[in-house]
């Protein structure tokens, strides 16, 4: 986990909240019906920040099921609170680092769907290691999905779309569903992040990259 300062209401939410809507860290694969009371497609988010776009998206899309993963402590209180007071039921939360939890918890073949939005685009050359988007996560992501599932990620720094781009194309498990065989436009259900709008007010330009998990 990240630390970072949490608030009094951040903090009341680990506390009250986290046993509703938290998956322990656990080394088993998981039983999505343990947490959630009704089958539906499962949706990962990971690297949500503080969240705001996940319960939106969850909201939205009633008919799913969504687990989002993140390692920064506030942000999962914030979202703990969010979903609470908007009476969300379809989220789970894992607070741990999603390269771990995809691998020892996501059952193969499992998710309609994996969602990483902005995350952090390590812009020096030294720290390109430290991406997440690498051919090894996406052979990861590609063994959790079902084919058919959708993987979408999106980003505000040009060199990591373009990153994402070479990544994905040296994978034989995806096909981009770009017109244009590289970006898309963002869709209307994906929501603005927190982490979007700092980008949009620095003036960069936002890259939306839709692919499908092939059978
Ligand atoms: C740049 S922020 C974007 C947050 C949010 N998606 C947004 O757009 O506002 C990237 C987030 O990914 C999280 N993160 C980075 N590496 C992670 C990992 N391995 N597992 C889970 N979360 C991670 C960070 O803690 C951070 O909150």
């Amino acid at each position: 986990m990240r630390g970072g300062r949490l608030t009094g209401a951040q903090q009341n939410a680990l506390d009250e909240l986290w046993p509703y809507y938290g998956i322990g860290h656990h080394q088993t694969v998981l039983d999505f019906d343990d947490y959630f009371d009704r089958r539906a497609d499962v949706i990962v988010e990971i690297g949500f920040g503080n969240g705001e776009s996940t319960w939106r998206m969850a909201q939205q899309e009633p008919d799913k099921n969504f687990i989002g993963v993140e390692v920064h402590q506030p942000g999962v209180g914030h979202l703990l609170m969010a979903l609470d007071a908007n009476g969300i039921e379809n989220v789970r939360i894992a607070r741990e680092d999603a390269v771990g939890f995809l691998q020892r918890r996501i059952p193969a073949d499992s998710l309609a769907g994996i969602r990483i939005y902005f995350p952090d685009p390590w812009p020096k050359k030294r720290h390109h290691k430290r991406r997440l988007i690498q051919p090894e996560f996406v052979r990861q992501m590609a063994r959790c999905m079902a084919a058919g599932g959708i993987l979408h990620l999106a980003t505000d720094w040009q060199p990591y779309a373009t990153h994402m781009l070479q990544v994905m194309q040296s994978s034989q498990a995806f096909s981009n569903l770009s017109p244009t065989g590289d970006y898309c436009w963002r869709p209307d259900w994906r929501a603005r992040t927190k982490y979007e709008q700092r980008g949009e007010r620095l003036g960069h330009e936002v890259r939306d990259l839709l692919y499908q998990k092939l059978a």
